[in-house]
Order: C-alpha cells, then sequence, then structure tokens
C-alpha cells in the first residue's frame, strides 16, 4: 500500500510541555550522537497526541534529533502503527486480514467496519469517531479473528461481538480488551490438557488485558497531563527529571493544565462489617485501583456512588498514576447501579467470566 503524506496538513505541531519533558527523557537513553534512536518513541507520542502524524510533527521530531526531515518520514511511511491521515476521534480500528484471521472470519469483520464505520479503510465515520483498515498479521494468529483498536488487541472475535464493540466505543466506553469468546488467553478452546493447576492464582484477566484495564488507556490520546511520566533509567518522573529547554519548545505550545482541587469526599477508615464490594465489578477498577481507593478509604459502591462533582475531582486528581479515570469511566454512574444490587453489563459479564 502507498503511504504518503496526507494533502491537507496543520500549519504547526508542538509538543505539551509534558510531553516535551517526556521526549527530552527518551533522547537521554542514548548515547550522544546516537540520538536518532529515539526516533520511533518520539514519533509515537506525538502520534498519541494529536491522533495521527502530521508533516509539522515529523519535522519537529527530526529537528528534535538532529536528522534530516527525510529520514524521519522514512520511518513515519515504513511502519503501518503511524498513521498518515487524520483517524477518528474516538478509536482508529486495525482488521487483521492474514491467513488465520482471514479463514476464521476477517472478511466478515470488515463487513462491519464498512456498514458501522465508513465503506473505504481511512474514511472517517459520519460522526467522526472512528476510522478502520485492515493490515497484516499482528502477531495473535491463535486468536483469530482479531483487530487492535488504539494500543489493545480484541481477539477471538464474530462478526456481532466486533459491532457491539464498536457501538460501545462510540457511545463513549471502552470494552475489555482480550479474548472475546471466554478465552482467558490462548488455551485450547475445549479446556486445558496440561498445565491444568494454572487456575490457582492467576488474574482475573490474563496479563495484558490485565494490564490494559489496570491502566486504561486503551484509545486514550496522550494530552500531557497525564503523571508521573517516568523515566525510570534517571531514577526519577520526568516532571523532576529537567526543566523543559525552551530552544526545544516548538511554536505553539499550550500551557499545561492547573490541578483542581475539588473537594474531599468521606472516606471510612476501613470496609465495614460485610466487607467491601468488590470494586472490580465498576469498569476501568483493576486490582491496583481497587487497591489504591482501599488506601484512600473507599470501600464500597455507595461511597462512589454519591460522590458529588467537586468531590469527583478530588478522587480525580488523587489517583496517583490513574488521573482522572473516575470522570472518564462514569464510575459515579456504574456505582449507582451496583449499590442497588443491581448489575451493569460490565458487571454482568465479569461474573460471568468469572464463573467459566
Ligand atoms: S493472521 Fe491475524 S493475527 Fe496473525
Amino acid at each position: 500500500m502507498l503511504r504518503r503524506l496526507h494533502p491537507e496538513q496543520p500549519d504547526s505541531f508542538a509538543f505539551t510541555p509534558a510531553n516535551q519533558a517526556w521526549a527530552e527523557a527518551q533522547i537521554t537513553k542514548y548515547p550522544e550522537g546516537r540520538q536518532a534512536s529515539a526516533v520511533i518513541p518520539l514519533l509515537w507520542r506525538a502520534q498519541e497526541q494529536e491522533g495521527w502524524l502530521t508533516r509539522p510533527a515529523i519535522e519537529r521530531v527530526a529537528e528534535m534529533l538532529g536528522m534530516a526531515y527525510m529520514r524521519a518520514l522514512e520511518v513515519a511511511s515504513f511502519y503501518f502503527m503511524f498513521q498518515l491521515q487524520p483517524v477518528g476521534s474516538v478509536a482508529h480500528i486495525q482488521v487483521c486480514g492474514t491467513t488465520s484471521c482471514m479463514i476464521c472470519g476477517a472478511e466478515d469483520l470488515v463487513a462491519v467496519c464498512k456498514e458501522k464505520i465508513a465503506p473505504k479503510p481511512h474514511q472517517i465515520s459520519e460522526d467522526g469517531k472512528l476510522s478502520w483498515e485492515e493490515v497484516e498479521c499482528l502477531g495473535s494468529c491463535a486468536n483469530a479473528p482479531m483487530a487492535q483498536i488504539g494500543k489493545d488487541y480484541y481477539e477471538d472475535l464474530t462478526a456481532a461481538r466486533f459491532g457491539e464493540i464498536l457501538d460501545e466505543l462510540a457511545a463513549g466506553t471502552v470494552p475489555t480488551p482480550g479474548p472475546q469468546n471466554g478465552r482467558y488467553g490462548a488455551e485450547p478452546l475445549n479446556g486445558l490438557t496440561s498445565l491444568t493447576d494454572f487456575d490457582s492464582g492467576r488474574t482475573q484477566y490474563n496479563a495484558s488485558v490485565q494490564l490494559a484495564t489496570d491502566i486504561g488507556d486503551t484509545v486514550k490520546r496522550i494530552d500531557g497531563t497525564e503523571v508521573p511520566l517516568i523515566t525510570p533509567w534517571t531514577g526519577k518522573g520526568s516532571k523532576d527529571a529537567a526543566p523543559v529547554r525552551d530552544d526545544l519548545m516548538g511554536p505553539s505550545s499550550v500551557a499545561a493544565v492547573p490541578a483542581t482541587e475539588g473537594t474531599k469526599p468521606a472516606t471510612l477508615e476501613k470496609a465495614r462489617d460485610e466487607g467491601p464490594d468488590n470494586l472490580k465489578l465498576i469498569k476501568g477498577v483493576g486490582p491496583k485501583l481497587e487497591a489504591l481507593l482501599h488506601r484512600l478509604g473507599f470501600f464500597h459502591f455507595d461511597q462512589i456512588a454519591g460522590w458529588t462533582e467537586a468531590e469527583v475531582q478530588w478522587v480525580d486528581e488523587n489517583l496517583e498514576g490513574f488521573k482522572g479515570r473516575v470522570s472518564r469511566d462514569t464510575w459515579v454512574t456504574q456505582a449507582k447501579t451496583l449499590s442497588t444490587g443491581a448489575d451493569t453489563e460490565f458487571s454482568q459479564r465479569t461474573k460471568k467470566q468469572s464463573k467459566e
């Protein structure tokens, strides 16, 4: 497929201050004279910030790394992970169309994309939220057919489930990635034949899905407000690592978003006598976030259900490493349903999966 720069381009590009600091920290990974080695992470960050890779973004990255523009463009146009044209504001869907997936129904998935998103690849849906393309093998052949959406894989798809996933994304929710047919990973469909004690101590989802669920950034854009931006090789968060260099800042950098304090909700020292609710039934809350909520003094659905807007702001600000999750994943709405004893679509699915 011919990969070229899109004919319509913005005038300029600049990393947000936090992304700029992150990008500079990436460059420090490489020895003097080898800064070009940071080209892929910097291009990727630019894409995560904007949704797609614009010509000014490619040029900006090349400037930061002391590379000829052409060299950075060669990288951007070679890898399919880089989108050279605008994509849906919520997600760009990459359906694998290679042998295993094709045999198992990839053509049906493409038909769903044509029906629900747009008739042609790289066209954006009418509501502007989704776009799609067919790509080559994504290395998840044992879970065919599959699609990559944002940063995660959705596997063992049927046309019906895939259609639901697209509807959920368009409606503002993020379906749980991974196998969609009840499989945990890539084990045989008719059950394990070896390592049968595998069940003991396993997490709710397989490792990559668990991480995706805990982190919750499947289709989230990186807008520079994430804290902390970790640079483990320097031993600290990038915000502490080095001041942002003015000479590397682009022309239209935006100011950092000021922290909102909000109001601290009422907390409990420990769960009530009946024990804590399973907060992981709230979509977007994994084991790490549940433990963090406990540390903050939140154990029950009714606590979360009662948070006011100002209290949501406070919690959003104080979820270290998970800022903004409460409002992004509509915890209060979910908790209101769960606190009555009813199920959400997510909690129902989670309970079913844990029984299987
Ligand atoms: S053939 Fe689709 S992931 Fe390999």
